[in-house]
This record gives C-alpha cells, sequence and structure tokens, in this order.
C-alpha cells in the first residue's frame, strides 16, 4: 500500500522472506505458506514463493514497455538536484508514522545480531559459502590509533538511507554485544533529527549523520577498512542508477575484510513497479512518485554485477516473490523483492584468496 506521499510502505509486510531462488539455499522456517491450488487464494492475506507463469512475466514487461517513455531532461534534473528535498517533505509529513516494526530483520540478516541465539534457528544457510557469526578481520592497524566516533568498537555496522531508524533501533535493542557501535545516515536531515530525538537513541552506541551516498565527495566519518557490516535496506532503488556503482565502490572501501553487505531492494515487475501511470518514468525502469522521490527497480544480475564490480563475493543473491491478498477487497498484489548479502574477500595469502 503506498502512503499518502505516494512511497510504498509495504516493504515490512512480509513476516521474512520467502524466496528461494538459488538451489544452495535452505529453507527458513517462515515464509512456507503456498498457494496451491488458485480457489484458496483469498483464504490467507500472504503467500510466499509465489512462481509467476510465462504469460504473467510476460504482460508484466509489457506494461513496463508500454510506460518507459522518459521525461524531458530538464525535469529529470530537477529531481536529481532536489532529491533531498522531497526526502525532507517526506518526513516532514510522515515523520515517525513511517516506523515499521521488522521481525525479519534477525532472521533474514543475524549478521546484524551475531551473538544474539535466538534467531538463528530460523536463519537462511548458504551451502559452500557458511555464514560467519564472528567479527570480520580486526581493522589494519594504522586505523587502531585514529580517533572516530565508535574508534573503541569492536563490531561496527552501518546503515545507509536509515529513515527514522526503522533498522538501526531494532539493532540496538537485539544486538547487546557491548563492542557494537551503529553508525547510520541518510541525507534528509529531518529524518535524522527524527533519529536523534527518538527516546531510544544512545549516543554511546549509534552515530547518526547527514550524508549523500551519491555525492563523491562527501566523507565517511570512519576510515577504510573500518566496519563490519554494512546495510542498505530500500535505499539504493533511491540513487539514479548511474551513480549506484561509484555509490557501492566507495562503501565497500569501508569494510574489513570479511566484512558484509547486506541488501534487501525492489525487484523488477514488483506490484510498486507496474501500477506507475504514463508520465512517471525516468529512464529504464527508474520512475519518480508523486512526491517527488525515485525509485528503480533491481534484477539479481544488475545487483550481482555492482557488488561484484565493488570487489565483493556473493553470499546470497535471491529474488522473494510473494502475494498479498486484501481480502476485503477482494485484490492480489505481486510483489518482488531482492535480497543480497555480498562479503569483502580476506587480504591473499600467499595464492590463496581467504573467505569465511
Ligand atoms: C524508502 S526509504 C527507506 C528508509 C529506511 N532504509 C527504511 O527502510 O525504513 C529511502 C531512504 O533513502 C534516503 N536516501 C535517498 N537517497 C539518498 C542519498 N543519495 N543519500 C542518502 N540517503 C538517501 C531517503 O532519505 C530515505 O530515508
Amino acid at each position: 500500500m503506498a502512503a499518502p506521499g505516494g512511497v510504498d510502505v509495504s516493504v515490512d509486510s512480509l513476516q521474512a522472506p520467502a524466496g528461494p531462488a538459488e538451489s544452495t539455499q535452505t529453507r527458513p522456517q517462515f515464509g512456507s505458506r503456498f498457494l496451491t491450488d488458485p480457489r484458496q487464494v483469498f483464504r490467507h492475506n500472504a503467500w510466499d514463493n509465489v512462481e509467476w507463469s510465462e504469460e504473467q512475466e510476460a504482460a508484466a514487461r509489457r506494461r513496463v514497455e508500454e510506460n518507459s517513455q522518459p521525461l524531458a531532461a530538464e525535469k529529470q534534473e530537477e529531481y536529481d538536484s532536489r532529491a533531498n528535498e522531497y526526502w525532507n517533505d517526506f518526513y516532514t509529513v510522515h515523520e515517525n508514522r513511517f516506523f515499521k516494526d521488522r521481525h525479519w530483520l534477525f532472521t533474514e540478516f543475524p549478521e546484524l545480531a551475531p551473538n544474539c541465539t535466538a534467531h538463528k534457528s530460523t536463519a537462511r544457510t548458504t551451502v559452500g559459502s557458511a555464514e560467519c557469526r564472528e567479527p570480520a578481520a580486526d581493522a589494519p592497524p594504522s586505523h587502531r590509533n585514529e580517533a572516530f566516533p565508535g574508534t573503541a568498537a569492536s563490531y561496527r555496522i552501518l546503515e545507509v538511507g536509515c529513515g527514522v531508524g526503522n533498522t538501526v533501533f531494532p539493532i540496538l535493542k537485539t544486538n547487546n554485544d557491548p563492542g557494537l557501535f551503529v553508525y547510520c545516515c541518510d541525507f534528509s536531515s529531518t529524518a535524522v533529527d527524527l533519529v536523534k530525538s527518538n527516546p531510544e537513541f544512545d549516543p554511546a552506541r549509534c552515530y547518526p549523520f547527514v550524508h549523500d551516498l551519491s555525492n563523491e565527495s562527501a566523507v565517511y566519518p570512519v576510515p577504510e577498512e573500518s566496519l563490519d557490516v554494512i546495510v542498505l535496506i530500500f535505499v539504493l532503488s533511491a540513487l539514479h542508477p548511474d551513480k549506484m556503482q561509484k555509490t557501492i565502490c566507495r562503501l565497500a572501501r569501508l569494510l574489513k575484510p570479511g566484512g558484509v553487505l547486506l541488501l534487501r531492494d525492489y525487484g523488477r515487475y514488483d506490484m510498486a513497479q507496474l501500477r506507475f501511470k504514463k508520465g512517471r518514468c525516468l529512464s529504464e525502469n527508474f520512475y519518480v512518485r508523486g512526491d517527488g522521490t525515485r525509485v528503480y527497480f533491481f534484477t539479481q544480475d544488475e545487483l550481482h554485477d555492482l557488488f561484484s564490480a565493488a570487489g565483493l563475493q556473493k553470499v546470497q543473491n535471491l529474488v522473494d516473490r510473494r502475494l498479498q491478498v486484501n481480502r476485503g477487497k477482494q485484490l492480489t498484489m505481486y510483489r518482488v523483492w531482492v535480497q543480497c548479502k555480498y562479503r569483502k574477500t580476506l587480504p591473499l595469502q600467499g595464492d590463496e584468496e581467504i573467505q569465511i
């Protein structure tokens, strides 16, 4: 469902994503309600791991093609240069009402609280590339004497495009590692102010800052190779596609060897893409919403290429197809999300590339 401002907030309605997509994935405990008899579709609110028929895929492709006439260049430029104003307006209107309680965070991303046992039995595992629940390698000696927020921490997480803290506050609540430090940034100063004014905000464990991910000259407040985890949840899609690669490369440099980048975002032909009206397309698979905020819809391969080109290695790259049902209105909504984990490899030792 879209919020009044037009941003799709239904991304949180899932419990835990179901999509298997890769033969190397074992199924999680959640996400196992499968629709085997189409006549039963309105019996539940949601169905997991929905298979799309070729006709459905072709119809989605046609719909996207029909609506792919890009807006005029000057309009595009305006949406780009004023992007943070549109997000500021969004948070001024919605404030903390955009806050979501994300139960799936720790089942899907146990790296956010590696010492917390509660979620371990439900986490997906990836055969052949074991999930690492240990901190990544220590920062290289050159960083150890540098003073920066969270210098003394032993486990550092950065959430980029954090909004009002939908991920940050659950991490601070769930991860009770005394060595934890959480950085979070957004280019909306309104969002960052909302994080700081949240009663759960603790400056001893968390450092929020305003930052434009796509600005090549903007400096992060942490040194290179200092972070264990970087989180991008429904944020890369808000960037202009031309700026994504450099953004990911800059972020990858901040990861320690062995550190991991976690992403969940919109997938190609998600309902939100198919319902864009004519006149909202900026470029292929990239649109502007009614409130001026922008969104891209990814394929798995596109994300794989972005992360690989930044020197990261795949741990997980899956598509999560889910059918949500509005039983009252008898509506079906086909959602598509992509979820990725990519790891920075450890430095070469002899001839070998070390993976954990
Ligand atoms: C769909 S919201 C998701 C917010 C948050 N990750 C969540 O899941 O609740 C996208 C967020 O990305 C932020 N954002 C968009 N472009 C950005 C940029 N270039 N630099 C930093 N943040 C950006 C927006 O301000 C917004 O808070």
